[in-house]
């Protein structure tokens, strides 16, 4: 039997309700493939800001190190300003655990209607590879004469040759083991430093991998492309913002944001990585039970296979799509009127069908 010990972070809003539903899907699948989880909860959240006045303890990285990974739900609810939360909890983890890839899949599943008229369920599958550590999300720059009128603002963007490389080459290893073809979202037309450094080191990693067909596109009409063309991408790499900014996209694409995953990957295995779903709290449907939980129980799909568990993230990818396809369990960003516990219970009941290995 394997027993992994998994940090949990629940956090805000939604993260709450569909993080026990991944745990509920992963306990399932545990009990079918003989793998034994001890979790660990932090209670780490915006409501726990105004008691202690920080995100997480001092020491919280050094609580979360020994783990195997980290399950997280959401960070982020009115109350506490965005950038407080997410600079006080996810982005130190990012950035201290080095997981400089954000892989976000999207890919549309059976079951699942497009918003697009032409979508075909073959087609749409592709890869956002998103830099996680430095690039436009940087600490650098500052306020000055603040409340005059001659009040300034900078923010400097932080592109380094050791932080675009690494993130490519991810990239394009994906790519191999996919569709051979690699997409980089760039904007060197009217970024004048970083994007054309960002373009030459995309051109020196693919003269690696000449086996590898290459794109790029600016990411203004990159993002067109993503809805007139989705079938035309496979992997496709992007900096800190720009990645972001194109999961939220093709989530919608895919058809709602609330089936996407996300892993926040150290590939070399140096710290734990960190699974989450690419939405955030929904403070709009949050505390309702209709959170849509498929994205969180994916993501735990992909901390099984960084675990190195790839039968029983498929088992749980499969049991996702098909209670999708066959039955009219859904929640309402998807068409339907069930729960959030009662898709959970369906995805869990699904898998305990699968025959025990
Ligand atoms: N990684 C993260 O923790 C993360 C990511 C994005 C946003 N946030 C934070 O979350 C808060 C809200 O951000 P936002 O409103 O921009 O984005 P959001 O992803 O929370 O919500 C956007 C829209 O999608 C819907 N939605 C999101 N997840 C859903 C689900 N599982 N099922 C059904 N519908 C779902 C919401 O109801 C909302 O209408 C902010 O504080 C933000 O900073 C955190």
């Amino acid at each position: 039997m394997s027993k992994y010990c998994i940090a949990v972070i629940e956090g805000d809003g939604i993260g709450r309700e569909v993080v026990p539903e991944g745990i509920r899907v992963l306990e399932a699948v545990g009990r079918r493939f003989d793998i034994d989880f001890s979790w660990q909860h932090f209670n780490w959240s915006c409501e726990s800001y105004p008691k202690t006045g920080r995100m997480m303890p001092d020491d919280g990285l050094v609580q979360l190190r020994p783990f195997d990974a980290i399950y997280l739900g959401a960070v982020g609810y009115p109350g506490v300003p965005d950038h407080v939360s997410l600079w006080g909890l996810l982005i130190p983890i990012r950035r201290a655990f080095q997981q400089y890839v954000n892989l976000r899949p999207a890919r549309l599943l059976r079951g699942i209607n497009s918003p697009l008229k032409s979508a075909d369920h073959e087609r749409i599958d592709f890869c956002i590879v998103r830099e996680n550590n430095e690039g436009e999300y940087s600490e650098i720059g500052g306020r000055l004469y603040r409340d005059t009128d001659a009040e300034m603002a900078t923010q400097e963007a932080v592109f380094t040759r050791r932080g675009c490389d690494r993130v490519m080459r991810y990239a394009f290893e994906l790519a191999r083991a996919r569709g051979r073809h690699v997409t980089s979202a760039t904007k060197s037309n009217g970024i004048i430093h970083t994007m054309p450094f960002w373009d030459e080191r995309f051109a020196q990693m693919a003269r690696e991998f000449p086996d590898v067909r290459v794109d790029r596109y600016h990411i203004d009409i990159l993002t067109a492309h993503f809805v007139s063309h989705p079938d035309w991408f496979d992997v496709v790499v992007a900096s800190n913002l720009f990645g972001d900014i194109l999961s939220d996209l093709g989530a919608a694409v895919v058809g709602s944001i609330g089936l996407v995953p996300s892993a926040n990957l150290n590939p070399e295995r140096a710290y734990p990585s960190m699974f989450e779903p690419v939405h955030g709290s929904a403070p709009d449907i949050a505390g309702k039970g209709v959170a849509n939980p498929v994205a969180q129980i994916r993501s735990g799909a992909m901390m099984l296979q960084h675990l190195g568990e790839p039968k029983a993230a498929e088992a749980v990818e499969s049991a996702c799509e098909s209670v999708l396809e066959k039955s009219s369990i859904r929640t309402p960003d998807i068409g339907g009127r069930a729960n959030t516990r009662e898709l959970g219970e369906a995805i869990a009941h699904e898998i305990s069908l699968v025959a025990r290995v």
